[in-house]
């Protein structure tokens, strides 16, 4: 069964009787394959699901797409309904506000940075960016108290994010990071990719093939550190790159001296929209 909820009191109370182990589900809604395949790792691992639909105002910047970011909560409850099918006695909780004051009540303006982390990389393009995203995180973990949380490495700067402020808070709550989920040319899946025209998205696949690349010149093969930074500068010599990066997997740090595995983190922009991408790779 899908429950749909829409106010923050009437989640608390639910919650306040819930006795199965829940596992949470974040999101902005308009989903896909990747969304259903963190709902889908939740609804085996646990009793009960919380899903959420958030436009989260906080999150984007003010020339950035909240306005025209696609709300489309039937689609969604459709696709939630259809997974769900899959798995017999178990239920959703899916909590859809409709006023931004069941997240963020009138004069409560607190909000969490996890420091460091959150400025750098994404961080410096999107300033504000992650506080926005650790803040309503943090409040939604707050209200539905799960016991397991699912995120997608699709962004994996976010992922580490709320690892090290659950981490830093000490919340009672295990994060789990799924893989990426592409499509039959190798794009990542995301919302945004409908802003693409046919030609943006034919030019969109530079930014999987790169990451793939690049990773292939260093996986086990530490030494070659040195190529895979010449190659970077190459590619990076196309404008349409916002960034390339080649970083410690766990914390992010330029320095690669001790690391065994590493991050390649890239966005490719193509008009307005930024596409997101990232790969590990082992290097000893
Ligand atoms: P949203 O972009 O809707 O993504 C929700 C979750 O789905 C995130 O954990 C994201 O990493 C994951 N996801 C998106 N595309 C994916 C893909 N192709 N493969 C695997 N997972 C994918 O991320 C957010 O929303 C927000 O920042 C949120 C955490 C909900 C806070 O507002």
């Amino acid at each position: 069964m899908v429950k749909v909820i829409t106010r923050a009191q009437e989640l608390k109370t639910i919650r306040a009787s819930e006795t199965r182990q829940i596992g949470y589900v974040p999101t902005m809604g308009n989903l896909h394959q990747g969304h259903i395949s963190l709902l889908q790792k939740a609804l085996e691992e646990n009793s009960v699901v919380y899903f959420s639909i958030f436009v989260n105002p906080k999150q984007f910047g003010p020339q950035e797409d909240f306005n025209r970011y696609p709300r489309t909560l039937d689609f969604d409850l459709k696709q939630i309904q259809d997974c769900l099918s899959g798995f017999p006695g178990k239920e959703v909780v899916v909590f859809a506000p409709i006023e931004q004051t069941e997240i963020y009540p009138a004069g409560d303006d607190q909000t969490i940075s996890v420091i460091g982390l959150s400025t750098i990389i994404e961080g410096a393009f999107r300033p504000g960016h992650f506080e926005g995203v650790a803040t309503v995180v943090y409040r939604l973990f707050d209200l539905i108290k799960p016991q397991k949380a699912y995120f997608g490495l699709k962004d994996y700067q976010q992922y580490l994010v709320i690892h090290q402020m659950v981490k830093d808070l000490n919340l009672p709550v295990e994060i789990i990071g799924m893989p990426i989920i592409r499509d039959h040319s190798g794009l990542a899946l995301s919302s945004r990719n409908q802003y693409l025209t046919e030609s943006q998205r034919q030019e969109a696949l530079e930014l999987s093939r790169a990451l793939k690349k690049i990773a292939s010149l260093v996986e086990n093969k530490k030494t070659h550190l040195p190529v895979a930074r010449r190659e970077i500068d190459i590619t990076l010599m196309n404008k349409n790159w916002n960034y390339l990066e080649i970083r410690d997997a766990e914390t992010l740090s330029e320095d690669l001296t001790n690391s065994r595995k590493v991050t390649l983190l890239g966005v490719y922009q193509l008009g307005s929209t930024r596409l997101l991408d990232n790969i590990q790779v082992e290097i000893e």
